[in-house]
């Protein structure tokens, strides 16, 4: 089958049952993409298919009609996002920080569509199926929420200098 992964089209020749997860790691080596339960549970192998997050070890690879992106592919738009994980101690091991980045940046372009009312509420629900083991999650809270206000910042910055 072919596949589009980060913006290129991939020729995959599967196994039986074989997952999204194990094409994109054992196939394409793309490493960033964790496995931690390997059934659904823990939000590390989360990628983006067609912008919505996915979890890759439940999801067959067969069956998977759309955009694949990894979090190598959102290497660029996510900068600010992993400069905040670091900055608020987002991460300890970082086992599960892939997953985390990923789902957080669809999140963050769905609040750039539609901002909510309570949003350190919206995130911590989003964000509840992406489990740590090690960090207490307020860190990545504070992290995505930080990153949400500067990039608002920025654009009202920008929206000033371009009326002048
Ligand atoms: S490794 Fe996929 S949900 Fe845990
Ligand atoms: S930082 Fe270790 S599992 Fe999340």
């Amino acid at each position: 089958m072919e596949l589009r992964i980060n913006g290129q089209p991939v020729k995959l020749e599967l196994t039986a049952g074989a997952t999204l997860l194990s094409v994109i790691r054992d196939q394409l080596r793309l490493r960033g993409t964790k496995e931690s339960c390997g059934r659904g549970e823990c939000g590390a192998c989360t990628v983006l298919v067609d912008g919505h997050p996915v979890m890759s070890c439940i999801k067959l690879a067969a069956v998977t009609a759309g955009d694949v992106t990894t979090i190598e592919g959102l290497a660029e738009e996510s900068r600010d996002l992993r400069e905040a994980f670091a900055e608020f101690g987002g991460f300890q091991c970082g086992f599960c920080t892939a997953g985390q980045v990923v789902h957080a940046t669809a999140l963050l372009r769905e609040l750039a569509m539609r901002p909510v009312d309570d949003l350190e509420k919206f995130i911590r629900k989003r964000l509840s199926g992406n489990i740590c083991r090690c960090t207490g999650y307020n860190g990545f809270v504070d992290a995505v929420l930080q990153t949400y206000r500067r990039r608002l910042a920025r654009q009202a910055k920008r929206m000033e200098v371009s009326r002048l």
